[in-house]
């Protein structure tokens, strides 16, 4: 290969290849530097719309808008260069018809440039995948718990217990007989992701699903320790960037009240130095 061959970008079709492989990586991002930040590390990055809560201190995702989806989308294609983009489809903008989610996904593809869109729901979306797939959106669907339907579900809780549990399999089964590339699953029992994940040939990604899926995906905020708000079961905090910057905001504003910022080294004198001869 010369060192002009354009790397051909991460697509659908390579991410569905993956079943059954390596575990695939995702991670969210809203912006372009935590895009450039997550990018060599992850196979997919997920503008999910959890950024209504975590960046715009929204009670829950229901308020978020295509608006919202595309500002962020192109903020967070600016800082891609080898991992794969899904972006979610905010509620209300596919749920009435497939025509109307056809509509808002070309929209969020072409105002963005990410080659794929996801989407909340199962058997109940099934048409709507098909529709989106057969006119050339790839879509990751997103069953178990689905935030955006908080309000129906009263809150976020497990699904899939017990009398649940063949419910989300057929969910789950619909979204790939639609021709979904992979699948999400929401705070679902670990045996039953083993038990989709085996069942399924497309890759499912957990979260809150137990170690046995195809992928796992957290909330970049939730995992960096800086959004703080309440933290979910499954998430694991690899650092505490958020306690981090409050020691450091506090030394700032300490420094500031003590005339001790800014020191002599952040200042510009009155006149240029003399340069010295040679
Ligand atoms: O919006 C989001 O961040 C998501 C993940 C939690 C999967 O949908």
């Amino acid at each position: 290969m010369s060192a002009t061959t354009p790397v051909r970008p991460v697509l659908p079709p390579d991410i569905k290849a993956r079943k059954g492989g390596q575990p695939l990586v995702m991670l969210t991002a809203y912006t372009t530097p935590m895009a450039r930040l997550v990018d060599p590390h992850c196979d997919m990055v997920l503008v999910g719309d959890s950024l209504g809560m975590v960046l715009h201190g929204l009670p829950s995702t229901v308020g978020v808008t295509m608006e919202m989806m595309i500002l962020h989308g192109r903020s967070v294609m600016r800082g891609l260069s080898k991992a794969m983009a899904v972006i979610d489809l905010p509620f209300g903008s596919y749920e009435e018809s497939p025509q109307q989610a056809f509509r808002n996904a070309a929209r969020l593809m072409a105002e963005t440039g990410a080659p794929s869109v996801k989407l909340e729901g199962g058997a109940h979306m099934a048409e709507t995948i098909a529709f989106l797939t057969a006119r050339g959106v790839p879509v990751m669907a997103h069953i178990g718990l689905t935030p955006q339907s908080v309000n129906t579900l009263g809150g976020y809780k497990v699904v899939g217990r017990d009398d649940e549990a063949a419910k989300v399999m057929a969910d789950a089964r619909a979204c790939e007989a639609a021709g979904a590339f992979a699948i999400v699953l929401e705070k679902v029992p670990q045996g039953l992701t083993r038990k989709i994940t085996a069942a399924l040939s497309i890759p499912t990604i957990g979260i809150g699903a137990g170690a046995d899926c195809d992928g796992q995906v957290l909330v970049i905020d939730d995992m960096l320790g800086l959004f703080t708000d309440f933290r979910p079961k499954f998430v694991k905090r690899y650092a505490e960037l958020g306690k981090l910057a409050d020691a450091a905001i506090a030394t700032y504003a300490g420094e500031v009240r003590a005339r001790a910022f800014p020191g002599p080294e952040h200042v510009f004198a009155d006149v240029l130095p003399v340069k010295a001869k040679s």
